[in-house]
């Protein structure tokens, strides 16, 4: 089964902007989907988070908050089933540090880069810095052979210059492996404690189904490092998953199966499938 699923950050929501969320989350998820069904994997979990960098209502890319000096610096990952990935953290003027996260992937022989360094391989421009809602934004997708997981934000609001987040970290933020993919969204801080998506993608290579991995991966957050956030997952099948501690975290998510948009995640009751 080909499947893709998005989330637009882990937090509290007014109800507005859950109704813009739904919209931005959709047209992601279905970006995502038509370049899955070309064949494209890779291209599919980019394209997908490019909607939400440049919808301006999340805290990635055009609506990426700003850090105690007024700055917008973002962190974002990407990886592949294959064992590749990119990542940057603390970048400045990008419009799609998803996009950027590839970049240092496909045209670096570097996992992680951050500041200035990063900006070489970068050719786009920058409109942003504003006020996205709830966290991160993140994407895992699967083809049935290949899955491709990835993840941008701002960071935390008022941050200190140079703090770099869970998003740029391999195994925090983002993980992908043969079996299956993850992407977090939450309190970076503490995410990166516990290795979120690897201890999340790890439960699921071991036959845990996809939703119980999540709801673990949380369980883990909250009781050792004292941690709010979130994670979606799928396994190589498509199977999803996801699990948030707190009120809301708007998922989408479309498979071969049935072709259908479903969303989770708005309700601020139900926290896990
Ligand atoms: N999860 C985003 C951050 O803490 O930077």
């Amino acid at each position: 089964m080909r499947a893709i699923a998005v989330h637009g950050g882990a937090g509290r929501w007014s109800e507005e902007r859950l109704r813009e969320a739904r919209e931005v989350l959709k047209e992601a998820v279905l970006k995502g989907y038509e370049l899955l069904m070309e064949g494209k994997p890779i291209d599919a979990c980019e394209g997908a988070i490019r909607v939400m960098e440049d919808s301006g209502v999340f805290n990635a890319g055009r609506g990426a908050v700003r850090n105690l000096e007024g700055k917008v610096e973002m962190d974002a990952s990407l990886m592949v089933s294959d064992g590749r990935a990119g990542a940057i953290g603390s970048v400045e003027g990008v419009s799609n540090p998803i996009s950027l996260a590839r970049a240092v992937m496909e045209r670096s022989k570097h996992t992680l880069i951050v500041g200035e360094g990063a900006l070489r391989f970068w050719k786009g421009s920058f409109t942003g810095g504003g006020e996205g809602s709830g966290d991160t934004v993140g994407c895992v997708v699967t083809d049935g052979k290949t899955v491709v997981a990835g993840t941008s934000t701002g960071g935390v609001k008022g941050k200190e210059p140079g703090r770099v987040g869970d998003a740029a970290v391999i195994g925090a933020g983002t993980y992908a492996s043969p079996s299956g993919g993850a992407s977090a969204t939450g309190d970076g801080d503490r995410i990166i404690l516990v290795s979120l998506t690897f201890f999340v993608v790890s439960l699921i290579a071991q036959g845990i189904s996809p939703m119980e991995a999540c709801r673990a991966g949380i369980d883990l957050l909250e009781s050792r490092v004292g941690g709010e956030g979130g994670v979606i997952a799928l396994d190589s099948e498509g199977n999803l998953g996801f699990h948030h501690n707190t009120p809301h975290m708007p998922v989408a998510y479309i498979s071969s199966g049935d072709g259908r948009v479903m969303f989770f995640g708005f309700s601020g009751k139900e926290r896990t499938g």
